[in-house]
């Protein structure tokens, strides 16, 4: 494994005392990607470069003229579902909460008392308060399905130029992060139990070989889940930044047209 991390000769000792690069990567990406969600949809309205829309503001809402961003109207589903994703649970509360920090690593007693998941808080699970609503997540995500929808024709849209059929790097990286995004959506474990992992007997239900079907897809997805959730992060801030650089003229999109 040493090897294969590139750490040259590194003991299984030494690769042990490294367990806190997961939770400290996690605090770090994560907090850069709130705050950059935050400064992108708190202070611009909108960030669209012809053909290009970023997914902070897709689906487009009408709410008129309003003071503040209408992306902050649909912020919350995106926001919602990550926030109550298994996955991330088992980051945040390992990274943010220390609780614990990571395998066989105790939770720090002075954080006990502490951290919202503390015994001394008298962390009651997820039945009170605010953990009771990561039970939402099934909600949320039926909602991020039609989202990845929306972001899906957006992306088709982006293949238009001038009124033609067209293909700019814009184009390229919207295509990477809809694939991205969708394979994090469709790897939901809420999803996965909805198509079949709920059921004991495929033949024995109404299209169990289709529902068989989807249920492998999805386990398939969801066994890389974690790595769809950060690539989906990640191509998100990419398209943001590079729609933004377009609009204000610090770059040129190169592109296609036919
Ligand atoms: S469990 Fe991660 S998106 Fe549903």
């Amino acid at each position: 494994m040493a090897a294969s991390l590139g750490l040259g000769r590194v003991s299984r000792a030494q690769l042990r005392q490294l367990w806190w690069m997961y939770p400290a990567n996690v605090v770090l990406w994560l907090s850069l990607f709130g705050v950059y969600s935050l400064w992108t949809i708190v202070f611009f309205h909108s960030d669209q470069f012809h053909q290009y829309l970023s997914p902070f503001y897709s689906p487009q809402v009408a709410v008129g003229r309003t003071p503040v961003s209408p992306a902050l109207f649909i912020f919350f589903i995106p926001l919602g579902f990550r926030a109550t994703c298994y996955y991330y649970r088992k980051a945040y509360y390992r990274s943010f909460f220390a609780d614990p920090p990571g395998c066989a690593k105790g939770e720090p007693s002075q954080l006990a008392t502490l951290s919202p998941t503390g015994r001394g808080r008298g962390y009651r699970g997820e039945s009170k308060l605010p953990f009771v609503l990561n039970n939402l997540h099934r909600f949320f995500m039926y909602l991020a399905v039609g989202f990845v929808v929306v972001l899906w024709i957006d992306t088709f849209r982006a293949f238009s130029y001038h009124g033609h059929l067209g293909f700019g790097l814009g184009t390229a990286i919207m295509l990477v992060n809809i694939v991205f995004l969708s394979g994090y959506t469709f790897g939901c474990h809420s999803l996965r139990h909805l198509v079949g992992g709920g059921v004991d007997c495929f033949s024995c239900v109404l299209a169990g070989a289709q529902r068989h079907q989807l249920w492998k897809g999805t386990s398939w997805l969801n066994a890389r889940h974690s790595i769809f959730a950060w690539l989906s992060l990640f191509s998100l801030i990419i398209i943001d930044v590079y729609i933004r650089l377009l609009q204000y003229g610090v770059i040129h999109d190169p592109h296609l047209g036919f």
